[in-house]
């Protein structure tokens, strides 16, 4: 699906059946990084505009994702609480920064290319929240997931024309790049699928 070379265990959609609760704590926690991660690289282009006005656009909905998550924790009488750490991302940040230096490759290309597969990683799972969703009954949380799915898989391709468009309109290396950080990606989710399950997003 998207770029993603591997698919979530099934083990992950019987977590989260079991504690849908602490996935959507979770949830409101990605969503405010997502905010967060746009806004700190609307910071980086400074004079690309185009890219500031985008990064910025995606930070406001991103933020309206987390308000909606929000509204849902509030009528269910959950806490936030402090933001967990999120081992994926911080190893895929991790991976990424190790992948060899590519000159046409900027740290900021870097940085875009993860936000994407975290786009992607995030709409695969909001997916296969919809037939666990379908089957409780629960029609304000499947109309929910079913709009984030697709918003989602839209903000990976935004992501991905950003990056091509921060390298100068070079597809063929931002694509290559891709394809290594996917990769990475799909190390982490495997490994990560082998330790302790835990109710959240990208565990
Ligand atoms: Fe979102
Ligand atoms: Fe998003």
């Amino acid at each position: 699906m998207l770029c993603l070379k591997v698919a979530s265990d099934p083990a992950w959609v019987e977590e989260a059946r079991r504690d849908l609760d602490a996935i959507l704590v979770d949830h409101a926690h990605c969503e405010m990084k997502a905010a967060s991660n746009a806004l700190s690289l609307a910071t980086r282009p400074s004079n690309e505009f185009a890219l500031v006005r985008a990064l910025t656009d995606l930070a406001r909905e991103e933020l309206d994702h987390f308000q909606r998550v929000i509204d849902f924790l509030e009528r269910r009488g959950l806490r936030l609480g402090t933001p967990p750490v999120d081992a994926y991302a911080s190893d895929l940040r991790r991976a990424v920064s190790a992948l060899p230096h590519d000159a046409k490759i900027s740290s900021l290309v870097d940085r875009l290319l993860v936000a994407a597969l975290i786009e992607a990683r995030s709409c695969e799972r909001f997916k296969l929240l919809l037939p666990l969703l379908e089957a409780q009954e629960d029609g304000e949380l499947f109309v929910f997931y079913k709009e984030l799915f697709v918003a989602e898989a839209r903000h990976y391709q935004v992501l991905v024309d950003l990056a091509i468009s921060a390298t100068g309109g070079d597809a063929p290396a931002v694509h290559a790049r891709l394809e290594l950080v996917a990769e990475r990606e799909a190390a982490i989710v495997r490994a990560l699928a082998a330790g302790d399950a835990r109710g959240s997003i990208h565990g």
